[in-house]
């Protein structure tokens, strides 16, 4: 799916972590436990690579329990990292964050050393309801304090414990078509960036297989686990939309309306706790994703290198800095 999707302020947000970074104990990356690979910023985890992070799988509540717990194996296998999954409204799971970072940066703590965290997260994942469970009436925000850019908001949560909030960040290119789908299913990107037919479409594949006896529980179609598995995605939607009288005239189907129950459904928890992907699904997506990405940049390269498409421009700031040069 091709999809643009990083407005200017997104820019800004990209240097402030930049700068705020270096002065970070511990990263909290908040993730969808719906989709958790597709929902971690490949940009996030390069400005932050090194820094200890706690990963925080929230909406657990809509998830898969099952495939939470594969997804916490993987990360707490991973080095200076640690994960938890979260309902982001729950108060007492919340406090197990606090724990979680001063595990991780176990010299921080104390009034010289307060322990200074940095939260992102993708559009919608729930961070803002996180740090107002978090915060409850403790905590003050002090965003206008110097030091703090106006792209950021300090939050102290305890006299030695410091929450740096960014605004929720995407990136500007997804490689991995299957994140692509995920993350608009999930409802992380604008409606107006993703063509609802083919996500419910990409959406169906997965649900079908993973999930046939959630479907026909919901939808009562009438078929096996076996034929929901071997029907087509676009039969599918079709037949739901037919059976949720999602009909235009002459008593067709509205694909369009159809393929908008089907997200909706999923979204509101109505087929049931669902994950689109497992850490092993989502390597293989990766790996795929960065080998097609790779292929078409030295195809790219050849037409250029052949004259056949023009140069490549230069970034803006090259060009600013080219141009405030001495001659
Ligand atoms: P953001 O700051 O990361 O953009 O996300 P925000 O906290 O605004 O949360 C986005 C939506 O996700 C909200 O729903 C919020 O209630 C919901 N949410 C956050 N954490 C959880 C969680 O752990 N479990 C579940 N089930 N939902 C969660 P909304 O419909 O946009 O708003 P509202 O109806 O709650 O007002």
């Amino acid at each position: 799916m091709s999809v643009q999707w990083f407005p200017g302020h997104m820019h800004l947000t990209r240097q402030a972590i930049a700068e705020r970074v270096k002065e970070i104990d511990v990263v909290i990356e908040m993730l969808d436990a719906r989709l958790p690979g597709s929902s971690a910023n490949p940009l996030m985890q390069q400005l932050t690579s090194g820094r200890p992070t706690l990963k925080v799988l929230n909406k657990q509540d809509m998830a898969d329990p099952a495939r939470t717990a594969l997804w916490l194996a993987h990360y707490n296998a991973q080095p200076d990292t640690r994960a938890i999954a979260l309902d982001a409204s729950v108060t007492a799971p919340a406090r197990a964050l606090i724990d979680a970072c001063f595990e991780l940066a176990p010299k921080r703590g104390g009034m010289l050393k307060p322990m200074r965290v940095l939260i992102c997260g993708i559009p919608n994942v729930g961070k803002s309801t996180l740090i107002n469970t978090l915060k409850g009436k403790r905590a003050a925000k002090t965003g206008d304090e110097a030091g703090v850019t106006r792209t950021e908001a300090r939050i102290v949560l305890a006299d030695d414990f410091y929450l740096y909030d960014t605004p929720g960040m995407l990136w500007p290119r997804i490689f991995v078509p299957e994140s692509g789908h995920n993350l608009a299913a999930s409802g992380a990107v604008g409606k107006n960036a993703y063509d609802e037919e083919e996500v419910a479409y990409e959406l169906m594949a997965k649900l079908k297989t993973d999930y046939p006896a959630l479907m026909e529980a919901r939808y009562q179609l009438g078929l096996s686990p076996e034929a929901w598995a071997q029907t087509h995605d676009d039969e599918l939607v079709e037949a739901i939309g037919r059976k949720r009288g999602a009909l235009a005239s002459g008593g067709r189907v509205n694909m369009q309306k159809a393929a908008e129950l089907v997200i909706a459904d999923f979204r509101a928890l109505h087929i049931g706790r669902i994950t689109l992907e497992t850490p092993e699904q989502f390597a293989r997506w990766l790996k795929a994703g960065k080998q097609a990405d790779a292929e078409r940049a030295a195809r790219k390269k050849k037409l250029r290198e052949e004259g056949h498409i023009s140069p490549e421009r230069k970034p803006k700031s090259d060009k600013r800095s080219a141009a405030r040069k001495p001659h």
